[in-house]
């Protein structure tokens, strides 16, 4: 084996790097070594600002499979033949704690992949939750502030959590999702990925339909109990982590199959549910599943902080047959990503191996900033249009048109007629079990007990009980008893 020689960042050998350059011996440090300089330098930089949210999370390659024929739906090239298969990005995340929390934790988890399609990346940057807290993009740093750590404490605090959502009764569907069973997944390979939004896809006609993604797991769904999770997290903080790395090293790949739910764009205005509302589900009486495919993790990345770290998900990278719904949510998030993206790992972060299509070529007028890799030749002129060859639109629209009517205001979601805050969460407190029940009230009681201002208990009640009569008076008890202890 031929021995390696250690360099500095310029390539010059390192004559020593056990002990730094100093004036005689036990004498003061000498400026001119370049290379303790340069390796204390460099240290200091190792780090960049983390995710505002879902900061802390693993990541593994993989495959996309179509196994059902969607073709009558979109004209997504990937989705476009039974077979096919599309290299993909998967990362997934805790959603409120930072870079350096603990992963069995009572919180949502995010399920984001990038396609690597011959059409450019799709990214579906989803959640392991159907719905989610609120409905509206100007909530959202207000949510994410009450969820946090706290500005003067310095941890989550149960008055800022359920503050927050005393609120927002149209987080009650969601609160019921986290304090249930699934609120604590036993690993990420143990649940399900949802897009949570409504999506559009066109097909090849011009028709489009509105549709929910479903990874189901093919694992089985685990979860862990408030107390198995508190032992889990004493033992190995990076659990989950652990579990993931492991399980594709040992050659065990997980898999999800992907269904989907697919309406017609002529339903979603006289359906019961605003099918655009985040906060609600479609139930799948009205709207069955559809095996489109399955998605196989094989690969772990080489290197945690590239191709982790730097992974940057947009809800906007879209590829031709699919597109955005009016869901105001993720209208919001078409601006979030790139934005944070922009900050957190620079203009150029497209660039970056992980993130770069890697079944076609990004090839556009877009040039220089920092550590820009991708300039073009001394021949590829960077202006459009010119006369020279370069690359030109095409004229053919991703998605579908989406039709639009009123004055601009700022506007509530539009209600249809089955639509309230509090349905569909009674509905979901009504499918559980007795015993499931009695761990949901629990896990409520657990945090809402803590909560130093009975007004906000008091409201919070109120939301579970809108939802089901006895869903709320069986919090309240629990509240209560746990208060007089
Ligand atoms: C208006 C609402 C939302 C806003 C403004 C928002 C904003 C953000 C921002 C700024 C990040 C950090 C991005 C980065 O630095 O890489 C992020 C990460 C993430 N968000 Fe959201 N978010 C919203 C709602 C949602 C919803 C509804 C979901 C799921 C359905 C979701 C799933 C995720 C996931 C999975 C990540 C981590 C992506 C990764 O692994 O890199 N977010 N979000």
């Amino acid at each position: 084996m031929v021995q390696r020689v250690l360099t500095t960042e310029s390539g010059a050998p390192v004559a020593d790097n056990q002990n730094s350059a100093t004036a005689g011996v036990g004498g003061p440090i000498l400026l001119q070594d370049q290379h303790l300089l340069e390796k204390l330098a460099r240290f200091n930089r190792e780090r960049i600002p983390e995710r505002v949210v879902h900061a802390r999370g693993s990541g593994a390659y993989g495959f996309f499979e179509v196994t059902d024929d969607v073709t009558a739906y979109t004209k997504a090239a990937f989705l476009s033949e039974v077979g096919k298969k599309t290299e993909l990005f998967l990362r997934f995340s805790t959603v409120a704690d930072s870079l350096g929390g603990a992963d069995a934790v009572r919180d949502p988890r995010g399920f984001a992949v990038k396609f690597y399609t011959e059409e450019g990346n799709y990214d579906l940057v989803g959640n392991n939750t159907p719905v989610f807290f609120i409905k509206d993009p100007i909530k959202f740093p207000d949510f994410i502030h009450s969820q946090k750590r706290d500005p003067f404490t310095g941890k989550q605090e149960p008055d800022n959590v359920w503050d927050f959502w005393a609120h927002s009764p149209e987080a009650t569907h969601q609160v019921t999702w986290l304090m249930g069973d699934r609120g604590i997944p036993a690993s990420y390979r143990h649940m399900n990925g949802y897009g949570s939004h409504t999506y559009q896809w066109t097909n090849e006609a011009g028709e489009a339909f509105f549709v929910k993604y479903h990874f189901k797991t093919n694992q089985g769904i685990r979860c862990l109990s408030a107390e198995q999770a508190a032992e889990v997290v004493g033992k190995d903080a990076n659990s989950h982590q652990t579990d993931l790395l492991q399980s594709i090293e040992r050659g065990v790949n997980p898999s999800w199959t992907l269904y989907v739910q697919i309406m017609p764009a002529a339903e979603a205005a006289d359906y019961r549910f605003n099918p655009f509302d985040l906060t609600k589900v479609w139930p799948h009486a009205d709207y069955p599943l559809q095996r489109v495919g399955r998605l196989v993790l094989d690969r772990n990345p080489d290197n945690v902080f590239a191709e982790v770290e730097q992974a940057a998900f947009s809800p906007n990278n879209f590829v031709p047959g699919i597109g955005p719904s009016p869901d105001k949510m993720l209208q919001g998030r078409l601006f979030a990503y790139a934005d944070a993206h922009r900050y957190r790992l620079g203009v150029n972060h497209t660039q970056l191996p992980v993130n770069a299509p890697k079944a076609t070529v990004a090839d556009n007028y877009g040039r220089d900033g920092f550590m820009a890799t991708r300039n073009g030749s001394r021949h590829d002129k960077n202006y459009e249009p010119n006369s020279y060859s370069g690359p030109r639109q095409t004229d053919v629209p991703l998605s579908a048109p989406l039709a639009i009517h009123g004055w601009t205001g700022t506007h509530a979601a539009p209600q249809h007629t089955k639509d309230d805050d509090f349905f569909q969460a009674g509905e979901l407190y009504r499918l559980m079990s007795e015993d499931e029940k009695a761990r949901l009230v629990a896990n409520i009681a657990g945090g809402l007990s803590q909560v130093s201002r009975e007004d906000i208990i008091e409201k919070n009640i109120a939301h579970f009980a809108a939802a089901d009569p006895e869903y709320g008076r069986r919090v309240e008890e629990a509240v209560r008893a746990l208060r007089e202890d």
